[in-house]
């Protein structure tokens, strides 16, 4: 179970940022880890950090860091957002009624557009970083897995919208940050629409 959690703690990879004027600007990585972090200054100020999602292909996710925090982008193909609405009988909180994240993103898919989710990559059981599994199927999480994520520590789970399930140790979905579009592919972390 130790080296489950550490490697799952290595997992987290650390998007390169760098901060212009207050704004942190995040490259491209995945699947590539690359590391870079805002300024010290920066991330004690919280500052937003804007990410390019351009680059991403279906399945694929870019991690950075906001305000200390691990978070993570994720483009989601449409069968996959197709999907979200089938397993909700197996969930604990399906329509985000807990105060896991902003107004806007209290739907089915907890996002802005449904092909990106942004999310802080941290369990909320006890802060574990959960293992992102999108494969359906995944061997290791059962035939019936949707994908999702898997926290290695103490068997909490989750899909793929951050929506945490039915008869694991954490209660509470994965929190979805503020975040707006600063264009079509653009993303700010850290600053709602009414904020900019
Ligand atoms: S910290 Fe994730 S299940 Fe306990």
């Amino acid at each position: 179970m130790t080296n489950d959690v550490d490697r799952n703690r290595r997992q987290f990879l650390t998007v390169a940022t760098s901060v212009v004027g207050g704004i942190g600007v995040a490259a491209f990585a995945a699947p590539f880890v690359l590391s870079l972090r805002p300024s010290a200054k920066a991330r004690v100020a919280g500052a937003p950090v804007e990410v390019d999602v351009s680059k991403l292909t279906d399945g694929e996710r870019v991690s950075l860091e906001w305000r200390g925090q691990p978070v993570t982008v994720i483009r989601r193909a449409q069968e996959v957002i197709d999907k979200l609405p089938e397993i909700r009988d197996r969930l604990r909180d399906p329509d985000s009624d807990e105060p896991q994240q902003p107004d806007y993103a209290r739907n089915e898919h907890r996002s802005i557009k449904p092909e990106f989710l942004v999310m802080v990559d941290v369990c909320t059981h006890l802060g574990c970083a959960p293992s992102y599994r999108p494969e359906i199927g995944d061997p290791r999480l059962g035939s019936d897995w949707p994908g999702g994520f898997n926290c290695a520590c103490h068997g909490s789970r989750f899909d793929l919208a951050g929506r945490v399930y039915q008869g694991v140790p954490a209660n509470l979905n994965m929190v979805i940050p503020p975040h707006r579009y600063k264009d079509d592919t653009t993303v700010v972390i850290g600053e709602d629409e009414e904020e900019a």
